[in-house]
Formats: structure tokens, sequence, C-alpha cells
């Protein structure tokens, strides 16, 4: 009888040794006993559509290390009818077993049609048997989007094994949910009812479409979802033309929020990866090819959110109200779109003026329908183990707020310019940066884009497109300066001398192109007016007119070096001046000119002016 208590002893000294082994297993039994009761499971929805050109399980290693990591217990694999949706099934189901993750499909029925119970079915039943397959209250776990009408039971018997079928259908077209085991809302975000942003007299909120689904599931388990943004911008460049935006704002830290006080039992993230309309948790360079969104997605990578939603994850999981004690370091995110919302881009947008394929509805000429909806703010997310004092400098306007320890959000005008946030206590700085993207008054690739910038202080890794992300992204523009490469750099800035130019994926720092001692460390000087600029010709050319560049600082250095590189007339000119050390014409191959202007105080590069080409 002595020795049990030893033995226990000794038990509890292995389990305070190996802490991280033990609380492994602990999350481990814990997703065993959520699933089991088939409440607080956190599920992630992936577009298996845009990953087509993946050709191993290793390809998925990242994106399921990164979900597990944050939180989420299972990938809501979402499928249509593509001739490589198995082989990509099979390849995450192979990398979700590998990485101790949970995947399930979700059919979507954009593709499916309601009619087809039989194979609906049966995919879920080739897949049953699989390691990485969820389950929930020991049944093979499957969802969709829309879908009413499907005969389930048709479907169960189909498929030969117990379903938990959780699917997006909708209380208006299935009167009773009988046949279901539980019901899936998408609708994350604030809309008008007909699948638009709130106009004034058709306001529905997201937590008006939870009581709907709650009192018509009763006591079915209510999966609840949840979305930081929404905005979309296919022209006439493609078949699927689509152009709108949910307001996004303040969305995602004020549903986590009521995701903790409402102890829904099933949450669903909107979504992992599906770039194109603007709502992705998960990074830029998990490989995908480019649908077109790369037009909109370039440079702005979204982990932040995630970051954001690490502790929320926690404290849902463990049934608090409060995420406060998940807090694991102090920690600020910040979100807010490059361009204000009254910025003008008909002349150069791929939408303006420009009809296209409306069989949908969702097409709107110009402004993103909805852009009303949308406020010209920088949100800023802190996360603090003690109170401190957050300071937020947009466009040179600084806005100081005292901040209590948790889980607190701030919201400042957005103002042209540069972005710096910075926390400190007690009058010593404890966090600071600047952000890699200002904010500007120049039109992104000539586009409205209402797609925002997401940081993180300290700031994380570098997130760049990879090639195939952007191998759509020149099509269908109606400027010639942007270039499909990512161009942000890396956070914090790294000094530059000698590097060399070729690389421009962003993991390295911007290339140099002076001869001069470089670094991107500095406050970008104000330009020069007196600069001489190139006169126009009147060239038949489209290029920017001076007005819809797709410029900043950092941009540039990469693009005045990959334009000189590839296919570029570089004119120096040595210029004497108080600041400008060089300035050169750089020519592309349609004739349009920039001048870039290397400033000697601050060494970094500048454009001064997109013109018509000198000829
Ligand atoms: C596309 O259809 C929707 C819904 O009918 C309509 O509101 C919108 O104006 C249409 N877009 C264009 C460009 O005509």
């Amino acid at each position: 009888m002595l020795f049990k208590p030893a033995f226990l002893g000794l038990l509890a000294t292995a389990n305070f040794v190996h802490g991280a082994a033990i609380a492994h297993a602990e999350e481990q039994t814990s997703l065993e006993k959520r699933a089991a009761a088939a409440d607080r499971l956190v599920f992630c929805h992936f577009m298996i559509g845009i990953v087509g050109n993946r050709n191993s399980p290793s390809q998925y290693d990242d994106d399921m290390r990164r979900a597990k990591a944050a939180g989420i217990d299972a990938f809501a694999l979402n499928i249509g009818v593509d001739g490589y949706t198995d082989a990509q099934l099979d390849l995450a189901y192979k990398s979700a077993a590998d990485n101790d993750m949970k995947v399930f499909i979700s059919f979507d029925f954009n593709w499916f049609k309601t009619g087809e119970a039989a194979t609906v079915g049966q995919k879920i039943a080739k897949y049953a048997g699989q390691a990485a397959q969820l389950k929930v209250d020991n049944r093979v776990f499957a969802s969709s989007f829309a879908g009413d009408g499907l005969d389930v039971a048709a479907m169960k018997s189909a498929a030969g094994v117990d379903v938990f079928f959780v699917p997006n259908f909708h209380p208006e077209q299935t009167a009773n949910p009988a046949s279901i085991d539980g019901g899936f809302n998408w609708m994350a975000w604030p809309n008008d009812g007909n699948n638009k942003a709130p106009k004034p007299g058709s306001s529905i909120s997201v937590e008006d479409g939870d009581n709907k689904y709650l009192s018509w599931l009763g006591t079915k388990p209510y999966m609840a979802p949840i979305s930081p943004w929404f905005f979309t911008h296919f022209g006439p460049e493609v078949s699927f033309s689509k152009n709108w935006v949910f307001p996004g704002g303040a969305l995602i830290f004020d549903r986590w929020k009521e995701i903790l006080d409402k102890g829904f039992p099933l949450v669903e993230m909107i979504t992992w990866n599906d770039y194109g309309e603007s709502h992705h948790f998960g990074p830029l360079k998990s490989p995908h090819y480019d649908d077109g969104n790369s037009k909109w997605t370039n440079d702005l990578p979204h982990n932040g959110w995630l970051e954001l939603s690490k502790p929320f994850i926690a404290a849902y999981k463990a049934k608090e109200k409060s995420v406060d004690k998940y807090i694991s370091g102090d920690q600020i995110i910040y979100w807010y779109r490059r361009t204000l919302k009254g910025l003008d881009c008909d002349a150069t947008d791929t939408t303006a003026g420009r009809p296209a394929n409306n069989d949908s509805g969702n097409y709107f000429m110009g402004r993103p329908d909805g852009w009303e909806s949308m406020d010209d703010v920088v949100y800023v997310a802190t996360l603090l183990k003690e109170a401190g004092t957050l300071t937020v400098n947009s466009g040179g306007q600084s806005v100081e707020k005292e901040v209590p320890a948790g889980a607190n959000l701030i919201q400042v005008p957005a103002v042209v310019g540069s972005q710096t946030f910075s926390l400190s206590r007690n009058g010593k700085v404890v966090l600071q940066d600047k952000s890699l993207m200002d904010i500007s008054n120049i039109c992104p690739c000539g586009l409205y884009n209402f797609n925002p910038y997401v940081g993180t202080v300290p700031a994380g890794e570098s997130d760049p497109l990879q090639p195939d992300g952007l191998a759509s992204l020149t099509i269908g523009l109606h400027v010639s300066t942007c270039q499909a490469t990512p161009s942000l750099g890396t956070n914090p800035p790294v000094s530059t001398t000698g590097g060399s130019p070729s690389s421009t994926t962003g993991t390295s720092p911007p290339p140099s192109t002076t001869a001069g001692p470089t670094s991107t460390t500095g406050t970008v000087p104000s330009q020069s007016s007196s600069l001489p600029g190139p006169t126009s010709t009147g060239s038949s050319q489209p290029c920017n007119g001076g007005t819809n560049a797709d410029v900043t600082d950092t941009v540039l250095l990469v693009r005045a070096s990959a334009l000189r590189m590839e296919h570029l007339e570089i004119l120096p000119r040595e210029m004497e001046g108080t600041d400008v050390l060089r300035m050169a014409w750089v020519m592309d191959t349609k004739g349009c000119v920039a001048s870039l202007v290397v400033m000697a105080t601050a060494p970094t590069l500048h454009v001064n002016t997109v013109d018509n080409a000198l000829r």
C-alpha cells in the first residue's frame, strides 16, 4: 500500500519534466472528449478547389501544422467535382494523419446536385476509414455548403457507415431539420438578407442568424460561423465575375467574444484559403493556383488573424468566457485597407464601366457593392499581460490610449501615409514597429482593393504569394506598372547592402538598386517637388497617367530592380541637391516611364511620377 503513493509521486515528477509531451497527450484526450460530446470543436473551411496543383502530402503539411498549432481541430475540406478532387483528398487525408490533425469532407452544392445523394454517400464512405477522418459521437463527420433538398436518408444509406451530418441547410428552405444531425450557418457577415452588405432598412446581424438557426435546430448542435472579412473583385477577365464586400471592420474581434459568450457547440472559421473572397486565415504562401485573386491578395497577408484567434480558440475549448488567461505574451494585431474608401479608381479598375457575366447577380461595376458599409479605420487588437499605453500613428496623426490587460480593440482613423504602432509601460517602449504597408492614395494595380493588410507587433514571418499563386495577376489589368511579384520585403527591415537583386519573393530583403549605402529602415523623406519629371508625348499606350500606379516604397525598390534586370533601360542622372543621391528614369516595355529617386538622407528609392512615354 505504501508503494502506490510513491509511484504516483514519481509519475507527477515525470509529468513535470515531460510537460510538453503530457500537454500534447491531454490535448488529444481533450479532442476525444469534446468530439465524443459534440461540444466545443473548432473547424476551418479549406478550399480543395484552389489547390489542384499540389502533388504530394507534404504540400499539405504546413497547413496542417499551422492550423493544429492554432488550436483548430479539423479542416472542413470543401470539394466540388473537379477531376483532381479525389487525388487531393488522398493527399490531404495522408498529410493530416502524418501531422496528427483531423479532416472531414464538406460538399459544395454549387457543384454537387441535390439529387446526388448516392454520390455524396459513396464519397463519405471512401474516406470514412482513414486515420485522419474526424469522428464526432464516434460517427463519421461530414458537412456542406448549401444542399437543401438532398435526400439525407439516401445519402446515409449509400455511405453504409454512421454519418454525423452537419450541412449548411437553411431554416427557410428545410422546414424540418429532423434528417440532419446538426446545422451549419454560413452567414458569418452582417448582411441584407440577400447575400449582400446591409442596406438601410435591411440589416441582419450575424447574431440574428445564430438565433434563427438555434430555434430551428432545437437540441441538435449548431455550427456557428466566424469570418474576419469579405471582399471579392472578379471582373470581366474571368467567367465568374463578382464584386462586393460585407462589412469586415471589427468583426473578427467582436465575433470571437460573442462565441465565447454564447458557447456554441461547434465553430467553423471561414476560411483557411479562400483568397478570392479575402477571408483567409491561412498564409498566402500556402501552395495554390491563381484564379485571378492575386490582383487583390498580393502583399496582403492575414496571418495576424490566426494569431489573434489562438487565445480565443483556447478559451472556447475550455468553456471560458474570458480570453485573458490564454494570452501568453504581449501582442498587437492590426489591420486596415491600403486605400481609403473614397479613392477614385474608375479610370483603371477592372470592373468600372465594364460589363461582365452577371448570371449570379453578384457582379457590380466600379467600387464593390457595399463599399459604403466600410469605415476608414485602423483596427488594433491588443493582447496584453498587463495594462499599457498604446500609440498608433496613422499617416502622421498620433493617437494614444491607455489599454487594460486582456484582449481589447482600439479603432483609429485611417490616414494616408505610414502606420506605426507602439506599446509602452512606465514610459518605456516594450513593443514597437512600422507596418510594411502604407496607406496610399494610389489605386493598387489600378484597382478598388478593399482587402486589408494584417500585421502584428512583434512582426511575424514574411508571407509572399508563390509563383503559382501569382500567375494571373496581370490578366485584365488596365495599368502596366503592376508586376506579378510579391514586394513587401521583410519585417523588421534588414540592411540590403550587397544584396542580389534577383530575388523578389519577400523572403529576402528588397534588393539594393543603388551604389550608395542602402537600408530600408529609415523614415521615408517627402518627395521633392523640384525634380523634373518626364514629359508626356501623348503616347497611345495606356500608362498610369501619374495617378494610378501601385506604388509603395518597398514595391518600388523591388520593381525598379526587376525592371532594370529584365528588360529596361535606365538612364542615371547625378543630381546636385540636398537630398537627391541619384535619380533614374526607368522605362518599361510599353514605354511607360517612372522616375526613380534615391534620397541621400534616408537612402531609399522613390517613384516620383509615372507618366506616358518619352518618345
Ligand atoms: C447584377 O445583378 C444584380 C442582381 O440582379 C443587380 O443588382 C446588379 O445591378 C447587376 N449588375 C450589373 C452590373 O448590372
